[in-house]
């Protein structure tokens, strides 16, 4: 095995995610989520919006996937369809061993309730409610939550527990929506441009945070950006054009977000 290929593995391995070693073979981890011929189309009168035009996909556990592309392309609507916010028009997607594309609401409500974070670029903080008290909102219907301190300790705002949102800076605020997305403990973080708000300074905080979610809890991670340059912190890069994946690229050498520069 040459340099290179060390240097690879080590990679792997300090990544966090990767790839179980087995008998001095690289094995792929688990597929979480399967998506096959998915369509989306919204009907707006008398126009059909083809949304997504047959997606094929499969997430891997513990990966940080960057989700690129120009607007309207179909990443949120790829993103709520995972998350279990939209349903899709044909196609199927697995989530583990459930079946999202053919859940009830009820089924839906559950898997969105227990399993999935989600960050959004506005942050959605309840105004009239602290720090500590907007993620003790998801924590009491939690199954096994953190306790809403420790959360905000992950995101680094142990000393703000008792702000309230007004009192807080933008890249504060946004931390404080992933310490509510990843209280609950959830199998999956999707993040719908979390930093599209805010400088590139405060966006590199936000995603720091969101990284270390990934790394310290192994939590399935999707980001979806505008921004080319946030791609290097993935593990892999899923671009999409018109409703269609083009491109899915791994990154061998992940960069820590204090090295992206936009
Ligand atoms: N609820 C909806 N009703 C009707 N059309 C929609 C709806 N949501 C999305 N669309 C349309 O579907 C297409 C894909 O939208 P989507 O929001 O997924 O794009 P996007 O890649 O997230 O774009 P952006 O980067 O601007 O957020 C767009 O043409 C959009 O107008
Ligand atoms: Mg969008």
């Amino acid at each position: 095995m040459g340099l290179l290929a060390f240097r690879h593995l080590d990679d792997i391995l300090l990544s966090g995610v990767g790839m179980n070693i087995r008998d001095g073979e690289l094995a792929t981890p688990p597929v979480v989520f399967e998506a096959r011929g998915l369509t989306k189309i919204y009907h707006m009168g008398e126009v059909d919006v083809h949304a997504l035009r047959g997606i094929d996909l499969q997430l891997f556990e513990g990966e940080l996937v960057v989700l690129l592309g120009a607007s309207g392309s179909g990443k949120s609507t790829l993103l709520n369809i995972l998350g279990g916010l939209d349903t899709a028009t044909t196609g199927s997607v697995h989530y583990q061993d459930q079946v999202l594309t053919q859940a009830t609401d009820h089924e839906l409500t559950d898997y969105r309730r227990f399993q999935v974070g989600f960050v959004f670029q506005f942050y959605n903080l309840i105004p009239s409610l602290t720090a500590r008290e907007n993620v003790a909102v998801v924590t009491e219907i939690a199954k096994d939550p953190m306790q809403p301190a420790q959360a905000l300790q992950i995101v680094g705002l142990e000393d703000r527990l008792d702000h309230f949102p007004a009192q807080l800076s933008g890249g504060e605020q946004q931390r404080v929506a992933i310490a509510r997305a990843i209280a609950k403990n959830p199998d999956v973080l999707l993040c719908d441009e979390p930093t599209g708000a805010l400088d590139s300074e405060t966006g590199i905080v936000v995603l720091e945070a969101i990284e270390r979610v990934n790394r310290e809890l192994g939590t399935t991670t999707v980001v979806i950006t505008h921004n080319a340059d946030i791609a290097s912190m993935a593990d892999r890069v899923i671009y999409l054009a018109d409703g269609l994946i083009t491109e899915v690229l791994t990154n061998t050498h992940k960069k820590s977000p204090h090295e992206l520069q936009w």
